[in-house]
């Protein structure tokens, strides 16, 4: 009997993204509301081969359960090893069938798999029968506009055991550019009876409540929006129920980034991840452009942390 997913304290997911949604970041945007968080995704075939390196990048703590850990892979052997080590590291695996980088396409992973719709329920088929936890898939709309088969792939994923499907409505062609196509969450909201979590393009509390009315999905995964601003959690709950929500000040945001380094230092996150998120917490503050090219080249956590609250004082 595949598992369901776990009740969640709010409808919104951090989506994963690599080189962004480290630890720190994700208690950061559970903190502010998001009522699950992605790890971003690691190769279920390097964690089948009991790959240390790659056991090491599972960066999952108690305190962000439920845990959704995400695999990408081809072969369905891989995927159920790898879970089976990830059984009590989360609460829930999330199966990549979206990412359209050429390494992993090249891989036959990732977007790859949309033309392969009976791997794809191999893999689901079996990783839910393997594991005690509930399965979530991941999925594009398809290769490329003539070849959208989002709705027949999740609706093999649910009768293979998913207990949630998230649908990025862009095709693989299209990566991260031009508009996603909402359209399609609501076919397959109608298509499935498991739930259904739409993705793509929401940047604002409008944007979620526009694509719950117009799609009737039952959770929305933000990514790009998050960046830099997990506040963005906090004011679509406050949205939700007030119809209004508190406008974000600089302050705020230089809050945040401080918050967030207290999260990084805890658990030890990479330097890089720091100065990523350094660079994206001070987008669009004024004076920002300098203290940004002077980021760019810091080589220590202490350089940033000295930078940042001198542009603390400046904004104060
Ligand atoms: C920098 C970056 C890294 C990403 N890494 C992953 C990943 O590891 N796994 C995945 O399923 N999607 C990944 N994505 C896709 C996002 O999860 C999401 O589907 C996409 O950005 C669309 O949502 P958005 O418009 O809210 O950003 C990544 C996206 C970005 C921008």
């Amino acid at each position: 009997m595949p598992s369901p997913l776990p009740p969640l304290p709010s409808d919104t997911i951090l989506a994963p993204m690599a080189g962004v949604t480290d630890v720190a970041f994700r208690l950061l945007c559970k903190k502010d509301g998001a009522g699950l968080t992605v790890t971003e995704m690691r190769s279920a075939h390097a964690l089948a081969r009991a790959n240390k390196a790659v056991m090491r990048l599972i960066d999952v703590v108690p305190e962000e359960a439920p845990r959704c850990i995400q695999l990408f892979g081809q072969k369905p052997e891989y995927f159920v090893q790898s879970a089976k080590f990830l059984e009590n590291k989360g609460e829930i695996i999330d199966l990549n069938f979206g990412c359209p980088a050429s390494q992993i396409i090249q891989q036959g992973a990732g977007s790859a798999l949309l033309e392969r719709p009976n791997q794809i329920q191999k893999i689901v088929a079996a990783v839910s029968s393997a594991v005690n936890l509930p399965v979530t898939c991941k999925l594009r709309l398809g290769i490329n506009s003539h070849k959208i088969n989002v709705v027949k792939i999740a609706q093999l994923c649910e009768q293979s055991g998913a207990a949630m499907i998230t649908v990025h409505a862009r095709t693989q062609k299209q990566g991260y550019t031009g508009k996603a196509d909402w359209s399609w969450i609501k076919k397959v909201k109608e298509a499935v009876k498991i739930p259904i979590c739409g993705n793509g393009d929401v940047r604002t509390p409008e944007d979620y409540l526009r694509m719950k009315t117009e799609t009737s999905c039952d959770l929305v995964m933000i990514g790009r929006g998050a960046i830099g601003n997990p506040f963005l959690f906090n004011q679509i709950e406050e949205y939700k129920k007030t119809g209004k929500y508190t406008p974000r000040t600089q302050t705020q945001q230089l809050q945040d980034f401080f918050a967030y380094l207290k999260l990084a230092e805890k658990y030890n996150v990479d330097f890089n991840y720091i100065k990523f998120h350094a660079l994206s917490f001070t987008k669009g503050i004024a004076g920002s452009a300098q203290l940004r090219e002077k980021l760019s080249r810091m080589k220590t956590v202490e350089e940033i942390k000295k930078e940042m609250e001198v542009l603390t004082k400046t904004i104060n």
